[in-house]
């Protein structure tokens, strides 16, 4: 057979049109319809409902088989045989994950089956999308028995157009999520937290024009201070047009061109914009429209910039004060706007000016938050300890997972750094990969700043930061454990560090387990006392690294994860939370606090 090899950007090209792309962003101020709530939902493990008993997938051999579930089969027809029926079977709640929702699902890793039923009246003239603000981790998505598409990765936002498939009663809209953790995948088989599988964030169906504003971008030109630029993205325009950006508090009523494609971009005189800030999250009301839509948004404007260790934020140096935080709000998969406000309003009471949101990007109501709450946000992908990165597909999922997040969140004043990995060994190949990220990650975005939460070594009792990728993000960043996963705590204030990058130095990481409530000397691990001698002596290490411009301790809140299984203390937890799983703060959580009130 002839050997067909295609080049790497038709490879990346390829699963790139496949994936969800031509995103909608801003779907919260839309015309929109939930889809929340209870969704019927079948387990599949031998995915039944999608491969016959010769392993053809149905989609291909016999489409409209009875047997594929996306089929949606009933009949009233005694003699027809038919092995499945979605309105008998049990009931999830859409978002949440299902692990925490059923006992017997709790370990499930596989395929779950999900179809919601409704009905949509869609008038002649107007399009409707189906939008997921996240499936865990790979989504085949039918409507009425005929394939969307598909989605793979567990943290980003994608939809489907449904326009011509839509109908005004009965609609079955029916999902196949498959959480399995594979060799392939972005994050690969191993991580350190539970892998929740389901439809994890909201589904709504959002409903516009014929012709839409699809994107766009608004924020401040690099290294300017008053000028706005960026684009704005329609969706299938006939011929070039007009559109309006509007600020009414700077007096802006900007006319913007869009070509024929739908694409305009611009650059305003904003004149005297207040910037936003820890200190003072300025957001503005902008409206877009257009003849046949307006469109409304909140924008922070606001610069981000290095020069030599420090970090700029609006031209002043500054220390973020951070903490890291999983998506995980008291031993779920958190999703929520009140979720959101919960972990976040627990960073404010520590003090901090600046979240790491590990190791994926969260969802929207996060991003939002840091925006009203004045903080700086670190937004990673999961490209997490040891995924394939010699394989060209494995880039593609991890590029586009970067596209989607920065697609979805480029507005979002709050959002200073994006972080390209976590934890990675260096190896040629990884260095190859997260080098064409970042470079990539700039390509879309040359304002914010790029980062990546690297490993330290030692050498003659010396702690070395010298990572080859030091040389390409702008903030060197790095995880250390002095205390728990080695090192002396006793002599840690009298360490030694040396980094060869004259960039700023963030610790991304640092801490210790403890549970709650357990109380000993502090010399005995697992105890609160432990804790707060952890903290205090790794504080006054870092503290004296003279590039040091921020930290993110780990972690906000214990959080569920396979690998932590000491019974009677960690009991299925990471216990480095400074607040435990049922809310309630540690004594480390004030050293922290005082620390940052000192800074
Ligand atoms: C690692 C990793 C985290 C993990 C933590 C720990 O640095 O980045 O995801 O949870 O350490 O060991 O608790």
């Amino acid at each position: 057979m002839k050997k067909i090899t295609i080049g790497l950007s038709v490879l990346v090209l390829l699963p790139l049109l496949a994936m969800g792309q031509n995103l909608i962003i801003n779907t919260t101020n839309r015309i929109t319809k939930s889809l929340d709530g209870s969704w019927h939902y079948i387990v599949d493990p031998y995915e039944t409902g999608f491969y016959n008993f010769h392993a053809k997938p149905y989609e291909e051999d016999n489409p409209n088989a009875s047997a594929a579930f996306y089929n949606n089969f009933h009949t009233n027809d005694k003699t027809a045989l038919v092995e499945y029926d979605f309105d008998k079977s049990p009931a999830l709640k859409v978002p949440g994950d299902w692990n925490t929702q059923k006992t017997d699902l709790f370990y499930y890793e596989g395929t779950i089956w999900l179809k919601r039923s409704f009905d949509y009246k869609l008038k002649e003239g107007r399009r409707l999308f189906v939008y997921f603000g996240a499936i865990n981790y790979k989504a085949d998505v039918y409507l009425n028995g005929k394939k969307l598409g598909t989605h793979t990765g567990g943290f980003t936002s994608f939809n489907f157009e449904i326009t011509g498939i839509v109908k005004p009663k009965d609609n079955y809209l029916v999902v196949k999520v498959d959480n399995k953790r594979i060799k392939e995948g972005v994050p690969a088989l191993s991580t350190d937290w539970w892998n929740y599988g389901g439809i994890t964030r909201s589904v709504t169906l959002v409903e516009g024009p014929n012709s839409f504003i699809r994107d766009y971008s608004i924020q401040l030109k690099k290294g300017s201070k008053d000028i706005l630029t960026g684009y704005l993205q329609m969706d299938n325009v006939a011929m070039a047009g007009k559109a309006v950006i509007n600020i009414p508090e700077l007096k802006i009523e900007q006319s913007v061109t869009y070509d024929v494609n739908g694409y305009g971009s611009f650059e305003i005189n904003a004149g005297n914009i207040q910037y936003w800030s820890p200190a003072q999250p300025k957001l503005y009301n902008v409206i877009i429209k257009t003849d046949w839509q307006k469109i409304k948004d909140e924008i922070g404007f606001r610069t981000i910039e290095t020069k030599g260790a420090d970090i700029l934020l609006n031209g002043q140096p500054v220390f973020l004060k951070g903490i890291s935080i999983h998506e995980d709000y008291k031993g779920r998969r958190a999703y929520s706007e009140t979720d959101a406000v919960a972990l976040l309003s627990l960073a404010k009471e520590l003090e901090c000016n600046y979240v790491r949101l590990a190791h994926y990007p969260h969802n929207e109501y996060m991003l939002k938050q840091a925006d009203k709450m004045g903080l700086m946000v670190w937004e990673e992908i999961p490209v997490y300890w040891t995924i394939d990165f010699d394989n060209p597909s494995v880039y593609n999922n991890a590029r586009n997972q970067l596209t989607e997040a920065i697609t979805r969140d480029k507005n979002r004043a709050s959002i200073i750094i994006w972080s390209m990995a976590n934890e990675t060994p260096v190896t040629s190949s990884r260095n190859k990969f997260i080098t064409n990220l970042a470079h990539y990650t700039r390509s879309l975005d040359s304002t914010r700043l790029i980062s990546a939460a690297l490993l330290t070594r030692s050498e003659n009792g010396i702690n070395i930061v010298d990572d080859t990728l030091g040389a390409v993000v702008d903030v060197v960043a790095f995880n250390q454990y002095r205390g728990w996963y080695g090192g002396n705590l006793e002599t840690a204030p009298d360490a030694k560090w040396f980094c060869p990058y004259n960039k700023p130095i963030v610790v991304s990481e640092f801490g210790g387990g403890a549970l709650q409530g357990k109380h000993g000397d502090k010399t005995e691990r697992w105890t609160e006392e432990y804790l707060v001698y952890l903290y205090k002596q790794n504080i006054a290490m870092l503290d004296k690294i003279i590039n040091l411009r921020g930290m993110s301790p780990w972690i906000l809140m214990d959080f569920r994860s396979p690998r932590r299984l000491l019974p009677g203390v960690q009991d299925g937890f990471n216990r480095k939370g400074l607040v435990s799983d049922k809310g309630i703060k540690k004594q480390a959580f004030f050293v922290l606090r005082d620390y940052y009130k000192r800074k």
